[in-house]
């Protein structure tokens, strides 16, 4: 899923690119994918796959990630890798551009795309750190089947039919049905009661932020929604600001829209943001029950925002830095240049 909105990413964004090749697994080999309006023929990854390419985007397990990372990175690519394998690594800078793109420079062949959650809640949290510092963040996500991959998205659409039919729904991608409820886990469980998930929106959101001591915890929900992650958020500043001063923050915030009237029945839903790049934010209001609180909504494409275009982003940004030379790893790989 996240492999192909890379290549409609990087199509729409016109991309600038001598030639792109697609990699996946034996069982995809000869598979034509679409990009720009024409097909590429996939290729089996292997470890030579990487001869003279600048960048490689990485959508696949962590396994791969961990395996084939370091051999793409030494064959001179930057590595920009969707899966959580080398996210909170120490020499691996873990970006988000709208928050801290000058982490790019410090990478040393392998930059990590962060969770799906965590990017568009790191694109909020950064403009109400840098103007009335923060305190405290509970989240509670509602997260699309999407974020599961191909199997669960096509399960879902399966199960709904099941119903509609009259017979029974099957559930093998995820452990419990998903259509017609809501699943409170379905990640690794993990110390404490947490899941895989919720370790990973807080260690993430403490390493983009900058802010290792941060009071924050999650909770991950499950939803039958095929594309598009909402989060409820609940959050503490160290000055007051207001709902309205926040809206005014968020209007002017790189990445951000802003859609809150209740009034007029304006507020973001997966089905409305969905194939947007903006992380859209709703419901904006102060909290009453603690000081300086404030609660808001967030939707955002979990495959765009929360994967591919903030993939592509982060290339964008570090060939704008000369971080990247378009060309360099083919000198590097042929002439034995650096
Ligand atoms: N979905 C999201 O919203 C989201 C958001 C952020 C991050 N991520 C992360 O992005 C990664 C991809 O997620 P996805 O949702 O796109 O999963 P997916 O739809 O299941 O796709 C997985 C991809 O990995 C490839 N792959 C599997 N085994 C391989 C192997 N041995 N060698 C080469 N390629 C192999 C698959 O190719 P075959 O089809 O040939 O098996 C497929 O292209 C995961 O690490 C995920 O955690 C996903």
């Amino acid at each position: 899923m996240v492999g192909n909105e890379i290549l409609r990413v990087l199509a729409q964004r016109k991309f600038r690119s001598e030639r792109i090749i697609a990699l996946a697994s034996e069982r995809s080999k000869g598979l034509m994918v679409a990009y720009n309006g024409s097909s590429i023929k996939v290729e089996p990854l292997d470890e030579k796959a990487f001869k003279g390419i600048d960048i490689a985007l990485f959508a696949a397990s962590s396994d791969i990630g961990l395996m084939y990372g370091p051999i793409a990175a030494e064959a001179g690519a930057l590595v920009i890798d969707n899966s959580s394998a080398w996210r909170m690594k120490e020499n691996v800078p873990l970006v988000v551009p709208e928050v801290n793109s000058d982490d790019i420079r410090a990478n040393e062949g392998i930059i990590a795309n962060p969770n799906c959650c965590t990017i568009p809640l790191t694109v909020i949290l950064n403009p109400l750190k840098n103007a009335v510092g923060l305190e405290r963040v509970l989240v509670s996500t509602y997260q699309s089947a999407s974020g599961a991959g191909r199997a669960l998205v096509d399960e879902l659409e399966d199960q709904t039919k099941a119903i509609a039919a009259g017979t029974e729904p099957q559930a093998v991608a995820y452990p419990y049905q998903l259509a017609y409820n809501v699943v409170p886990g379905g990640w690794r469980p993990e110390a404490e009661g947490y899941n895989e998930e919720e370790v990973k929106i807080v260690n993430e959101t403490r390493k983009i932020l900058h802010m290792p001591d941060l009071r924050i915890t999650a909770t991950c929900v499950r939803v039958p929604v095929p594309v598009g992650h909402g989060e409820s958020v609940f959050l503490e500043t160290t000055d007051k600001i207001t709902a309205y001063e926040a809206r005014t923050l968020f209007g002017t915030a790189p990445g951000v829209i802003v859609e809150d009237d209740p009034h007029a029945k304006l507020y973001p839903t997966p089905h409305n943001v969905a194939g947007k790049d903006e992380v859209y934010v709703g419901r904006i209001r102060n909290d009453a029950s603690t000081k300086n609180g404030l609660a808001l909504w967030l939707v955002s494409d979990n495959l765009r925002k929360g994967a591919a275009l903030n993939a592509v982003q982060i290339a964008e940004r570090a060939v704008e830095m000369g971080v990247i030379t378009a060309g360099a790893t083919r000198h590097r790989a042929s002439d034995g240049q650096t």
